[in-house]
């Protein structure tokens, strides 16, 4: 599903260079469940902005269902992206103004769907998430884990191959960031492909298969 090798990523700031990544190769299966470990500052968040098509390595090469993507123009990649995959952060990305289920609805309005599907398909999926008694409140109105689910569904209404998780529980208590890693198990049972990223070995357990990441390099596989 995911493929990467030779991947290689620099940051040019004013004090240096910044090898964030160097020499990655991945490859993740369609269906799996895999989580990537490493401390602050080992490049978890550099990687995964390259694996969502969010930004570009410098050299490399990334299959991501079978597309060459570092080889396609940005507006391309954006579709790529749009179609396969879907984003959540540790910090919910929700805007503030708009309702739950206006949140859902927002990424489907872009999509082209019509008013009624994507209400109809906002509904269910916050329904999925355990959200249905709240369609209608805004992110201020919602606990962190509320939050988080209703990035969820946002996330997985456009049925995406694939997951990415940054931290999804970083910012929760130890009960709601349970309630978030049995939604993402939920639909790694179903099918879905997650990759998650987390410094905490616990919520890394629940992954069928743990990568390290170490100053910018894969540790073990
Ligand atoms: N835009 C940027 N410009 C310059 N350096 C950057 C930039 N983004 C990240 N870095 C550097 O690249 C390295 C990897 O950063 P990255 O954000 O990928 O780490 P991380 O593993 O996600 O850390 P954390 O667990 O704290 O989120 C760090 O040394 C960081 O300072
Ligand atoms: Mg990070």
């Amino acid at each position: 599903m995911l493929d990467i090798s030779h991947l290689t990523k620099t940051y040019h700031t004013k004090s240096g260079e910044i090898y964030a990544l160097s020499d990655i190769n991945l490859h993740v299966s369609r269906g799996e469940f895999l989580a990537i470990i490493g401390t602050s500052g080992s490049g978890k968040s550099t990687l995964m902005n390259i694996l969502g098509c969010l930004d570009r390595p410098d050299t490399g090469r990334y299959l991501l269902d079978g597309h060459d993507v570092l080889s396609l123009p940005a507006r391309h990649l954006a579709e790529i992206r749009n179609r396969h995959i879907g984003f959540i952060f540790q910090g919910f990305n929700l805007l503030d103004k708009m309702s739950a289920l206006e949140n859902v609805e927002l990424p489907l309005a872009f999509a082209g769907i019509s008013k009624r599907e994507r209400r109809e398909v906002a509904t269910s999926a916050l329904c999925r998430v355990g959200l249905s008694e709240r369609l209608r409140h805004k992110p201020s109105e919602l606990s962190g884990g509320q939050q988080q689910r209703v990035a969820i569904a946002r996330a997985i209404t456009q049925k995406p191959s694939v997951i990415l998780a940054d931290e999804p529980t970083g910012n929760l208590d130890r009960e709601s960031g349970a309630q978030i890693l049995e939604i993402l198990s939920g639909l790694h049972a179903s099918g879905a492909t997650i990759v998650l990223i987390t410094h905490d070995p616990d919520v890394a357990k629940k992954a069928d298969r743990i990568v390290e990441i170490s100053d910018g390099k894969i540790k073990s596989t």
